[in-house]
């Protein structure tokens, strides 16, 4: 039900706060995924996957190990070239097997910046303080704005300001100038999260964010990831965390060789329709 209701919570309570799980909400798709097929040579690796995400919303994928997650991921992050299918965002086809002037690698490069990605081997610089790391590719991007030279101070200031919020928001401001090597793996990857976000990407995507991590480490991290969700951050997780995406995602889609098996609510977890998503519950 896409209730009168749920139009008024959300405009009497603003729209950052964390609205009421699972009610209607109007808003429209942020992200269409339309009928994405990939192949490496001869293996079809995924299948005609759609499936579409709303704004503020989080998408938990799930499936045994080779299914195809990651080379989902990859593909909405333009790190692989979808064989068929369309990639929207806002509205905007950013991706169009059909349409070659839509993969130019100029334009890739630009349409890259709607998604950030948060990798299990959290891939920090190890050359940077994790302020740095944070800050890196924004102060990378400002060089080109046509009127950095005059602005420079203001420009550096506010990205700055922003670094800091961020590592505020990680719980790591004591931490700000400390080297990776310095860190633990869950203060590594909560630094990963915040370089990601610090580019204000649309869809945040995590590949098995804390399947790298020791279980009390897996915790700090997930707090995080919870913090943003709460913080109606849009995002794609790939996790093998079942309690944390039964808690924290709206929607789960379950992937199968390649291919949507089930696509709903977490409820779907306790009463699959499909064998298939019974036999993988089995496990857990
Ligand atoms: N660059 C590549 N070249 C050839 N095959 C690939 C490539 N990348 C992935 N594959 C194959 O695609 C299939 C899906 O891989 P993918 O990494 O997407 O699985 P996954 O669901 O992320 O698995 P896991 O849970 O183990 O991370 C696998 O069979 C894998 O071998
Ligand atoms: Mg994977």
């Amino acid at each position: 039900m896409k209730s009168q209701e749920s139009i008024l919570i959300k405009s009497s309570i603003g729209f950052n706060q964390r609205f009421p799980k699972h009610r209607g909400w109007l808003n429209m798709a942020i992200l269409e995924v339309q009928n994405i097929g990939k192949r490496f040579g001869v293996a079809a690796v995924l299948n005609d996957i759609s499936f579409s995400l709303e704004e503020g919303r989080v998408l938990a994928v799930i499936g045994s190990s080779g299914s195809g997650k990651t080379t989902l991921l990859r593909c909405l992050n333009f790190l692989e070239r979808p064989d068929a299918g369309r990639i929207i965002v806002r509205g905007e086809t950013l991706y169009n097997s059909a349409d070659k002037s839509s993969y130019t690698e100029q334009s890739i490069r630009e349409k890259r910046l709607h998604f950030g990605l948060v990798f299990q081997a959290f891939y920090l610089f190890p050359q940077y303080t994790a302020f740095q790391n944070i800050v890196l590719a924004r102060e990378l991007a400002a060089k080109k704005l046509p009127d950095y030279q005059k602005n420079r101070k203001n420009i550096l200031l506010e990205i700055h300001r922003d670094g800091m919020q961020l590592m505020e928001q990680i719980g790591l401001s004591a931490k700000k100038d400390f080297y990776p090597y310095q860190l633990s793996g869950g203060q590594q990857q909560r630094v990963a999260i915040a370089r990601a976000l610090a580019l204000k990407p649309d869809i945040l995507c995590f590949d098995e964010p804390t399947s790298a991590l020791d279980p009390e480490l897996t915790g700090e991290v997930l707090k995080v990831i919870r913090s943003l969700a709460e913080k109606n951050t849009t995002m794609i997780i790939v996790t093998h965390e079942m309690q944390f995406a039964r808690q924290v995602a709206d929607m789960i889609l379950f992937i199968d060789e390649g291919s949507v098996v089930e696509y709903g609510p977490p409820k779907m977890l306790d009463s699959p329709s499909s064998e298939r998503l019974k036999r993988f519950l089995e496990r857990y």
